[in-house]
């Protein structure tokens, strides 16, 4: 999807949409009152979700004209513009038409550069194994030009959001590809491929990991065909390269079948999303380096994949993890925090991190607490989750931040080792976020259970289309962005 931005009076080219983007109680009086009628017989008010396509007259340049509501004028921000936009490109993506004119009430340069983002996170689309599709099905709109005061301004602003548009499509890409495709090695070759941004990233295989100590994540992966992998991602664009990084770790379990725990047939297709988390960090790696940030940052991707076989982890084996720190194995289908256990730990000791972020989707329960939209925040700082807090506000990417009550922390006692890997169902996120911290080092650390928020079917979100969210992405961006660069 092209985007450039236009005076509000520049010609229309051919098979173009004309979207007017209205305020609530203007939409009576638009131009003239050309559209009341129109506007009254369908209640259309310009209240913010609201659509209402109009026949264009013969006279008019464009093929199809839309009104789109943006709510209150006092109201209209960044995010309304996004949402307006988004919302327009999803009426009207397979008409048949190729350009999407929206035409704004204000046209800032932020505002218009805002709704570019969100016509571009509309438009996304994972096409790759559709050969039959009918051509009438298939989105036509190539094209949107989205009206600024300034066009060239607003193409300025345009930049880091066309960089992070980029960065959630590579995260969505990720989550959406089957796992059959997308298994550990070629999860790590993908991210090795980002190396053409700037990116340092390092590939470890099985046998650096062993050397490193690493029996927790790799006793996860050891009834899989597919090689485990850590991924090591660093972006220095600080003016000192070597100053103390953030840093933040993803679980990246390209396939979770729950391994000899195994779970249910129904729904398990949807675990080839388990890697939502390391999608997740890549694609905030990816942005970093599309915009430059002027931070030193670290992502680490622990990268798995959850099998049944004769030579798979057992309910009952003890593994030692990298921090020197025993595990009872009581459920191999609570894999993802052995595979954080010790990513994290490699994590604080080579890199001594600022803070670590983690991303997981980590436990059904958290989809049980709060839903399919609102990921868990846990974490050991509150400024850390204040700042995390407040960029998933501006950014639409809703967290809640959960307890953390110490005593619960004995549930993960085990009897013959250090810990053991589940805590029981009561409470069942907070005990697993309790477990990852028993690997955190005294380093200011958060932890998104993701569980819920990965993937939407169906969405609510125009921005968001069916499928891989990409959440998590914009939310890191913005608060590195706002909070930690230079
Ligand atoms: N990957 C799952 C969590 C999950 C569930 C993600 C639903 C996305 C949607 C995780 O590895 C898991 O299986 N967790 C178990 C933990 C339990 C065995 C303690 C769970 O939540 O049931
Ligand atoms: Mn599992
Ligand atoms: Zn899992």
């Amino acid at each position: 999807m092209e985007i450039e931005f236009v005076v509000a009076d520049a010609p229309l080219p051919e098979k173009a949409v004309l979207a007017i983007v209205v305020f609530e109680g203007e939409a009576a009086g638009l131009e003239g009152g050309a559209y009341a009628r129109a506007v009254g017989a369908a209640r259309f008010t310009g209240a913010k979700g609201q659509i209402l396509d109009v026949l264009a007259p013969e006279s008019s340049l464009a093929a199809r004209l839309l009104l789109v509501g943006a709510g209150k004028a006092d109201a209209f921000d960044e995010m309304a513009a996004e949402t307006a936009a988004a919302a327009a490109y999803g009426a009207v993506k397979a008409s048949g038409l190729t350009t999407l004119r929206v035409k704004l009430p204000a046209a800032s340069a932020a505002l218009s550069a805002r709704a570019g983002l969100g016509v571009r996170l509309a438009a996304y689309r994972f096409d790759a194994y559709r050969t039959k599709e009918p051509a009438e099905k298939k989105p036509s709109l190539v094209k949107a030009q989205i009206t600024a005061e300034t066009p060239d301004v607003a193409l300025d602003a345009f930049a880091p959001l066309a960089a992070l548009a980029d960065a959630v499509t590579f995260s969505r890409d990720l989550v959406s590809e089957p796992p059959n495709v997308l298994y550990p090695a070629e999860f790590a070759r993908r991210v090795k491929e980002l190396e053409r941004l700037g990116l340092e990233v390092e590939v470890l295989g099985e046998p650096e990991m062993m050397k490193l100590g690493m029996g927790s994540l790799l006793g996860v992966g050891q009834g899989s065909v597919r090689e485990s992998q850590l991924a090591v991602i660093r972006w220095n664009g600080a003016k000192d390269k070597d100053a103390q990084p953030i840093a933040f770790v993803g679980k990246g379990v390209c396939f979770d079948t729950g391994g000899i725990s195994l779970k249910p047939a129904d729904g398990m297709e949807h675990m080839k999303t388990d890697m939502g988390g390391a999608a997740a960090v890549a694609g905030l790696m990816h942005v970093l380096a599309g915009r430059k940030a002027k931070v030193n940052a670290v992502g680490i991707l622990g990268i798995v994949e959850n099998m049944p076989d004769g030579n798979a982890q057992r309910p009952g084996d003890v593994v030692t993890s990298m921090s020197g720190q025993t595990i009872e194995i009581i459920n191999t289908d609570a894999e993802g925090r052995l595979v954080l256990a010790d990513a994290i730990w490699y994590c604080q000791e080579r890199f001594k991190p600022k803070f670590m972020v983690d991303l997981a989707t980590l436990t059904g329960a958290i989809i049980i607490a709060l839903g399919d939209d609102v990921a868990g925040l846990f974490s050991n700082n509150d400024e850390l989750s204040e700042n995390l807090l407040a960029a998933s506000k501006t950014e639409a990417e809703p967290l809640w931040r959960m307890p953390m009550p110490a005593h619960y922390d004995k549930n993960i006692d085990s009897v013959i080792a250090d810990m053991k890997n589940t805590g029981g169902r009561p409470g069942g996120s907070i005990t697993a976020a309790m477990f990852i911290q028993r690997f955190v080092n005294g380093v200011p650390w958060a932890h998104l259970d993701i569980a819920g928020a990965a993937w939407k079917k169906p969405s609510t979100v125009p921005t968001i289309p069916d499928g891989a969210t990409g959440f998590g992405v914009r939310l890191l961006n913005r608060m590195v962005a706002e909070h930690y660069e230079e």
